[in-house]
């Protein structure tokens, strides 16, 4: 009966398991030899990994194309929109709040158990033009960025756990970026943008978002001056979210000493846009090589082990951004062949993938 099962078991088991690359290990029960056992518990990122690993999720690619929503769906267990919370997105003119692509994301992560981080509230890019000519009082601009937030964290109260209050607002040599909410309500307004989001949902987690922690000391430091500064004035800040938009010629150290230094304040630790580049050069005619994807595999590595190196209680998560080579903003933006992530343009997994996994071994 017990070998009937075994081999009906089995002959449903062995063709996905085979298509899927999953070995079958030989057991030995009490010192008798039997049929080899296979595990039906397929390798994913989140089953693997000790904290959250996430994927900024494009919403049009989600409805759209099966292989790209499957591989979210068994892949990670945290979710970042792409674009569909971003301000034009949600708020294309003064009066108009467009919810349904980034409310189709929400309901997506819900549905499928996963956790929904909020980006962004605040940045200097992806302004609808109603803002960027926007003609008013300090008064009104102030009024402009406090409606915003807190009407898009009062929407998604409950359901996006976290948010990107802050993005991008350190430049390289570690000053304030002159956006245009620095030049209409001079810097102290990034701690209000966290008091109103705190206001509007006492209970999400609030990060500052950049990206440049692994440039070096300048950049790095600022930002965590900035943090630190936060923090002691009392703003509701939780947590520190390192874009790391990297490269594979990125130093090891420099990368730890992102992550090390991010998470000496204390505060949450997201890596929260990993991707890392084979092509920084921006050379046309590169090709995707064993080598490279050697390469890129330790690189992945050695981030993830620095991260796992951190505190547990403040292991964020992991996000990359976006899901494979075939979708990843990197070509496109900047007009170069690239392969960031580690999945292909065919879903399949790259030796990144085992570099990921090998980081927390
Ligand atoms: C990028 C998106 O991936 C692109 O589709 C869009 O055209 C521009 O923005 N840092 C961030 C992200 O915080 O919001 C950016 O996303 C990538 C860099």
């Amino acid at each position: 009966m017990m070998g009937l099962t075994k081999i009906s078991v089995l002959s449903k088991l062995i063709i996905p398991m085979a298509l899927l690359g999953i070995s079958c290990e030989k057991q030995n029960n009490n010192g008798i030899e039997e049929a080899p056992v296979i595990s039906t518990v397929e390798t994913t990122l989140q089953k693997e990994m000790p904290f959250k690993m996430g994927a900024a999720v494009n919403v049009s690619l989600l409805k759209n194309n099966t292989n790209y929503r499957n591989l979210v769906v068994k892949e990670f267990n945290s979710i970042t929109a792409e674009n569909a919370m971003k301000f034009a997105s949600v708020h294309p003119s003064k009066d108009t709040y467009t919810w349904s692509e980034a409310d189709y994301l929400v309901d997506f992560a819900i549905t499928n158990g996963k956790r929904i981080h909020g980006h962004t509230l605040n940045w200097y890019k992806s302004l609808p033009d109603w803002v960027t000519k926007f003609q008013g009082t300090t008064a009104e601009w102030e009024n402009l960025l406090k409606t915003h937030i807190q009407t898009v964290v009062s929407h998604f109260k409950g359901k996006v756990v976290s948010w990107d209050v802050v993005n991008e607002a350190i430049n390289e040599d570690g000053t304030f970026r002159n956006s245009i909410w620095v030049q209409k309500l001079g810097v102290d307004y990034i701690g209000r943008a966290f008091q109103y989001a705190h206001e509007a949902d006492p209970g999400a987690l609030l990060f500052y978002n950049d990206y440049g922690h692994e440039f070096g000391p300048t950049k790095r430091t600022a930002i965590i001056n900035l943090v630190n500064n936060l923090k002691g004035q009392g703003i509701p800040i939780n947590g520190i979210g390192l874009q790391m938009h990297t490269r594979v010629t990125q130093t090891d150290s420099n990368l730890a000493a992102a992550i090390s230094t991010a998470a000496a304040t204390g505060l949450l630790v997201h890596i929260s846009e990993i991707d890392i580049a084979l092509n920084p050069d921006n050379n046309q005619s590169l090709t995707y090589t064993t080598d490279l994807g050697v390469q890129q595999a330790a690189k992945y590595k050695a981030v993830v082990k620095a991260y796992n190196a951190i505190p547990k209680a403040q292991q964020f998560g992991i996000t990359q951004w976006n899901v494979t080579d075939g979708d990843s903003w990197i070509p496109s933006n900047y007009s170069r062949p690239d392969w960031p992530l580690p999945f292909d343009a065919q879903y399949r997994r790259k030796p990144a993938y085992q570099g990921i996994l090998d980081g927390v071994k």
